[in-house]
């Protein structure tokens, strides 16, 4: 048996607040989106029923539009900024007003193929919730019917301070109506996490929408920050691939067709962010109009949800080895060396278990196992060297922000496979 799975399952036991698992404890006290979607996947390898537990609980988050909220405060906690007070959204259970990449149907099918045909009847209600929400991104965050899907808020793309941000983002004022009271720097050194300033325009971005009542269409209208991300589209891509197969399992064919629309268009959509001259996929700010040229992860991850030339596929590998080359652990989430690269500062360098675990896939997906060996050795050997830290420094392959993470834990449980029903998972 191998020790590290023991701890990656006791990481779980240890995060566990009562059929949800909080990312970490004290830094991150109640249940976030993609965070249990990647753990939910992690216990679909030895106990479903858990795996099931983890999205139904995510779902009495759900909003009567649709939405999944990002975080869904079960129970009150004061070692975290902001709670339900700055929120101010009128749901039964608490929760924020933003989402989070929709990793939930790539979960959801993934255990539905290891619980078996038997699980239909827990399976589907937690289909009908992906669908729900599915259609709100195509109808809140892409009204226009580009086919991209829109952020609204840096934390909507998990990857909070990336640079991907830092051009619109300077555009969000400073100013509060809400006292800025991190809790986050008490619990990790400061300079692994977001500066002040951003603190200051991400709930500038929050008494925004507060003040549109969380209403979509008004809060489309107002908002300071709004970008048709790479990252985010990528995922719901691969998420409606899945629902679609889903839909077909369960005989619903109406849904089947509307959601092949959906993926239709937005395969096509990330087709045209394609950017040759910088080999990589581009987001777009939807204020200026502009590309978003910054070199982060985000340009990679269409390989998860696209069938690629090789030509394009080749182009992306290329620039990823470039980008790792002479690294103790990829994938950096910035390009090493320009000027907005910090090796230890959460989304502007490091490398990141669930960010890998999706190249991976994308990688084996558009016929490079190789690439997709290396990263994944990369990726196990950087947890089992330094724990389940919830990041690495892919320059000193230091474990990073907060430690006894669940979604390393889970990604370290997908990616050796060795749990003990592992073998039955593809
Ligand atoms: C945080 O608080 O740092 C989270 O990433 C926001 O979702």
């Amino acid at each position: 048996m191998n020790v590290h799975i023991d701890q990656a399952k006791q990481i779980l036991v240890a995060n566990d607040r009562g059929g949800y698992t909080v990312p970490t404890d004290r830094l991150y006290p109640f249940q976030w989106n993609w965070d249990s979607a990647f753990v939910a996947m992690g216990f679909a390898l030895y106990d479903t029923d858990r795996a099931y537990r983890e999205l139904e609980r995510l779902v009495e988050g759900q909003w009567a539009d649709g939405m999944i909220p990002h975080i869904v405060f079960h129970q009150p906690s004061d070692t975290y900024f902001p709670g339900p007070s700055v929120w101010r959204t009128k749901h039964a259970v608490p929760t924020s007003g933003i989402t989070q990449p929709p990793v939930f149907a790539i979960a959801l099918r993934k255990l539905h193929e290891v619980a078996g045909r038997q699980a239909e009847a827990r399976t589907l209600p937690l289909y009908e919730a992906a669908l729900k929400w599915h259609r709100w991104w195509y109808r809140a965050r892409d009204p226009e019917g580009s086919g991209l899907v829109a952020l609204l808020h840096p934390w909507e793309s998990g990857s909070d301070n990336s640079p991907a941000w830092d051009i619109a983002l300077a555009r969000v004022p400073t100013t509060t109506d809400t006292p800025v009271v991190r809790k986050d720097t008490g619990h990790v050194n400061a300079e692994m996490r977001p500066r002040d300033e951003d603190y200051k325009r991400f709930i500038h971005l929050v008494d925004a929408y507060a003040a549109c009542g969380w209403d979509p269409a008004k809060q489309w209208k107002k908002a300071p920050f709004k970008i048709a991300e790479i990252q985010t589209t990528a995922i719901l891509l691969k998420a409606g691939e899945d629902l679609e197969h889903l839909a077909g399992l369960f005989g619903r064919t109406e849904d089947a067709a509307e959601i092949a629309g959906f993926n239709d268009r937005t395969r096509k959509a990330i087709l045209s962010q394609w950017r040759p001259k910088l080999s990589r996929f581009v987001s777009r700010d939807l204020i200026s109009g502009d590309d978003v040229e910054a070199a982060t992860q985000a340009g990679f991850i269409p390989l998860l949800s696209l069938d690629l030339d090789a030509g394009i596929a080749d182009a992306l590998v290329t620039e990823m080895k470039a980008w790792s080359k002479g690294l103790k652990v990829a994938f950096p989430t910035t390009k090493p060396g320009i000027a907005a690269w910090e090796p230890k500062r959460y989304w502007r360098g490091p490398a990141w278990a669930i960010i890998n675990w999706l190249l991976i896939d994308g990688l084996k997906r558009n016929g490079h196992p190789d690439a997709a060996e290396e990263l994944r050795k990369s990726t196990i050997t950087a947890i089992e060297t330094e724990g389940f830290a919830e990041y690495f420094d892919p320059v000193t392959g230091e474990g990073c922000g907060g430690l006894g993470f669940s979604w390393t834990a889970a990604a370290y449980m997908w990616l050796t496979k060795a749990a003990s029903t592992a073998a039955r998972v593809q």
